[in-house]
């Protein structure tokens, strides 16, 4: 018997299934089940007999859906509902007790904290993969001077291993919060039913401890209806992309021939179908271009949510499009950018060349005649005057006679000229946290241990 008179329309049907999208979530569904029937028996609920049998039927539904051989149907609106109807045909009469004191949708926010949980520690593995990846390529390459860049002009040089340490700190940061989004997902929300609790003697504590949770959610309402899980493993993916997508964007700059600074392996890159000299950062590029796609599916879950009465809405359904694009972006994100970097050949001769400019010491120049007594302001003036004079002339800095800076300012000395010639304005950072060698040693060691 049922409610309705006649059948659903085939396009209600079409927008109200989720089961291509949830069926990933399998593995938990069944987890759940299996903690929840053997509560059930524990408590009296059901007879263990048929406990039993649902289990039984648990086991050969998971080897079905293991082996991609699970018989779905088009009645099958979603995960949850394919596999009780499953596992009623498998025990019989027994498997209508699986549903005893539970609903969809305590069912599948636990799936959904499950999934989370995860996929937050899968984040935090690819994240310490990249971080060990970084500090590898950091280490070859660590006295490898280069420029470093504001506004992408040459503004002072620093070696490789600091840029790339950059990012190490920035994933670090990453891996907190998606270590965070972990620490949000302790509480069961399985047991609150529909959204009051259920009419029986359920011992909620046991299910959480065999599911792997701390506690349980206090509030039924709340277990129901919330998803702030989600958003926060939105918004730990959203800025840990947009961070990936700037060491895309400076690949993508690096491995052009303007730049030169880097080749990358050739089982990240593509060939042009027209231009056969050519070789495409794509993976590089699509870093860039998946970061406001983690950005967009923030701000679109942040809309769905928005304004909800409590507790269930069907609207909450979509929250898997937003969440499971997500988890797999960020993934493919990371696994590009270490496979990228991992196989990356840097150019030295290329990144020294650019770096050697030597307009690139014109600020070490200006504070050589700070540590003269001259004020910064004045000494910044008599540098950007010589630097016109060399742009006028055509002249690098370096080919300045001492006597041609002193008609600038009469404190410059000897060191000056050393100065110039020795690049030794690399080493001169050595300022906690700067580019000098022995600072850089230092982060390395703080680095490395970021993964003990
Ligand atoms: N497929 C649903 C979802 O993902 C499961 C919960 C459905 N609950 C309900 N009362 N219709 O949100």
């Amino acid at each position: 018997m049922s409610r309705f008179n006649e059948p659903t329309d085939a396009a209600f049907d079409a927008i109200n299934r989720s089961l291509d999208v949830d069926q990933r979530l399998w593995p938990f569904d069944i987890a759940q089940s299996r903690a929840h029937v053997t509560m059930l028996a524990a408590k009296g609920i059901i007879p263990a007999e048929d406990a039993g049998l649902i289990h039984d039927a648990l086991e050969q539904v998971a080897g079905e859906l293991e082996a991609g051989i699970f018989p779905f149907e088009q009645s099958d609106e979603d995960i949850h509902m394919a596999v009780e109807r499953r596992v009623s045909e498998i025990a019989g009469p027994a498997g209508g007790r699986i549903h005893t004191a539970r609903s969809r949708n305590d069912q599948v926010a636990t799936d959904l904290v499950l999934f989370t949980r995860q996929a937050s520690l899968d984040a935090v593995a690819s994240i310490d993969q990249l971080i060990a990846t970084l500090i590898e390529v950091a280490e070859a390459h660590l006295d490898w001077a280069m420029p470093g860049y504001t506004h992408l002009q040459r503004a002072q040089p620093i070696y490789l291993s600091h840029h790339l340490l950059a990012y190490v700190w920035m994933l670090a940061r990453d891996r907190e919060r998606f270590r965070f989004v972990e620490s949000q997902c302790q509480q069961l929300p399985l047991g609150s039913g529909a959204l009051a609790g259920v009419n029986f003697d359920t011992d909620r504590g046991s299910v959480a401890a065999e599911l792997g949770f701390a506690e349980v959610v206090p509030n039924s309402l709340d277990a129901v209806s919330s998803r702030d899980y989600i958003l926060d493993f939105l918004s730990a993916s959203a800025t840990c992309g947009t961070h990936l997508s700037r060491l895309g964007g400076e690949l993508v700059l690096w491995s052009s021939q303007e730049f030169a600074f880097v080749e990358l392996p050739d089982r990240w890159t593509s060939g042009s179908s027209l231009m056969p000299q050519k070789k495409n950062p794509d993976a590089a590029e699509l870093l860039r271009a998946k970061a406001p796609r983690l950005v967009a599916n923030l701000t679109g879950f942040h809309g769905v949510m928005h304004a909800l009465p409590l507790a269930y809405n069907k609207d909450m359904q979509e929250d898997k499009h937003y969440l499971f694009d997500s988890v797999d972006n960020l993934q493919l994100a990371l696994a590009a950018a270490n496979g990228m970097l991992d196989g990356a050949e840097f150019n030295r001769d290329a990144m020294n060349d650019a770096a050697s400019d030597s307009m690139i010491a014109a600020t070490d120049l200006a504070d050589l005649l700070v540590r003269r007594g001259i004020p910064f302001r004045e000494s910044h003036a008599a540098i950007a005057a010589i630097v016109r004079h060399c742009v006028d002339d055509n002249r690098e800095l370096s080919s300045l006679t001492l006597e041609e800076l002193q008609l600038h300012n009469a404190a410059f000395d000897e060191e000056a000229i050393q100065l110039l010639s020795q690049q030794s304005w690399l080493e001169s950072k050595q300022s906690a946290g700067g580019t000098a060698l022995s600072r850089v040693e230092e982060q390395l060691v703080d680095a490395r241990a970021l993964l003990s």
